[in-house]
């Protein structure tokens, strides 16, 4: 039985891919430091998937710590999702993004090489392209464009010379697109913290009536409709390319990075009627200004890791909403009720 640590799997994505490890047959380790996330979604996931993850709360920035969890448990493969990642707050304080996200990633190194664990699956990020030209393809060249974007692209160098310091490391870099949605049961799904930057759960909260409105960010781009078009993808399809990805570590050595996305674009009009749909009401909404940093068009090219790791995302535009919607509906106070 492979044990996988997964760290930051109390989160939001790292729920929903500790729940996939368990389903597939995976001991589950889980450190998370709980700064963003509540041990009631590991609960849940332990319910959920009829067996338990073991849980360590702890900073990846505790080495001694980290030795601990490495030293208790026989851990193969790390799955690491922990990391600060919201752009607003990574520029007003750059040194305490690269503090936390790049220490982390050297303590964890560190420790994996010290223990002979050397399969890494890394959650990186589509904002590693910056400004680029959409579709987005792995071989573009990089240039995040806020401090949280950089944390992750250093990280991503970070590995890729780690790799190409011993044939032994095996490492997936997999650039996520925007996730959204929840799991179907609606037991575990995003819970932001105050009020949401994102898209898709600021509408849903709209929706409940948390929000007044929503503000579209600009409706004079050059895409089909004037509004922001992104590559949202269905978190339970992006927890399933986590596992392609375990297996894709088997055939391939070294560094690699694979898009997850679904190829398709769908824009903030695009994603609002979704929502009412799924709703069955109007959700009110109005066009404001262009959001500083933001970019006409983030979509995948997906081709890579359709062709390598025998993946795709399944779910539509409209699954990601109505699960998006169930969760909210059932979690009005996210994993606080
Ligand atoms: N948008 C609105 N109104 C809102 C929120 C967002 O119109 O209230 C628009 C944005 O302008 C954008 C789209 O909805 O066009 C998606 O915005 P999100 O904030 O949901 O997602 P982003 O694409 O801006 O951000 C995501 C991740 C970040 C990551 C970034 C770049 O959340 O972590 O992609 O890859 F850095």
């Amino acid at each position: 039985m492979p044990t996988t640590l997964v760290t930051g799997g109390t989160g939001y994505i790292g729920s929903h891919v500790a729940l996939a490890l368990l389903e597939a047959g995976h001991e589950v380790v889980v450190v998370d430091d709980l700064s963003n996330s509540s041990p009631e979604s590991l609960r849940r996931v332990s319910q959920l998937a009829g067996r338990e993850a073991a849980f360590h709360e702890m900073s990846l920035l505790d080495r001694v710590g980290l030795t601990k969890v490495f030293a208790s448990h026989e851990i193969d493969t790390v799955i690491h999702l922990a990391g600060l990642k919201a752009v607003g707050d990574s520029v007003a304080d750059p040194l305490g993004y690269y503090e936390v996200n790049l220490g982390a990633s050297m303590n964890l190194v560190r420790v994996m090489a010290e223990y002979g664990v050397f399969r890494l699956v890394f959650s990186s990020s589509a904002t590693v392209y910056g400004e680029g030209i959409s579709p987005f393809v792995e071989t573009d060249v990089l240039g995040a464009a806020n401090p949280y974007g950089r944390t992750k692209e250093i990280q991503e160098y970070l590995f890729r010379d780690v790799a190409a310091s011993g044939s032994q490391w095996r490492i997936a870099l997999l650039r996520y697109f925007n996730p959204v949605g929840a799991h179907a049961s609606g037991r575990i799904g995003e819970d932001p913290i105050g009020k949401p930057n994102n898209l898709v759960p600021f509408v849903m909260q709209t929706a409940a009536g948390l929000h007044e409105q929503v503000t579209i960010h600009g409706d004079d781009y050059a895409t089909i409709d004037g509004t922001g078009v992104r590559d949202y993808i269905h978190v339970v399809d992006l927890a399933a390319g986590h596992l392609a990805a375990l297996g894709a570590l088997d055939t391939h050595a070294g560094c690699r990075a694979w898009n997850l996305g679904s190829g398709v674009g769908s824009s903030v009009k695009q994603v609002i009627d979704a929502a009412e749909r799924a709703v069955g009401q109007p959700i009110p909404h109005h066009v404001g200004p262009r959001r500083p940093g933001d970019i006409a068009e983030a979509v995948a090219n997906a081709s890579r890791a359709n062709d390598e790791l025998g993946w795709t995302t399944h779910r539509t535009l409209d699954d990601m909403v109505t699960d998006h919607w169930r969760w909210q509906q059932s979690n009005p106070q996210g994993y606080t009720d």
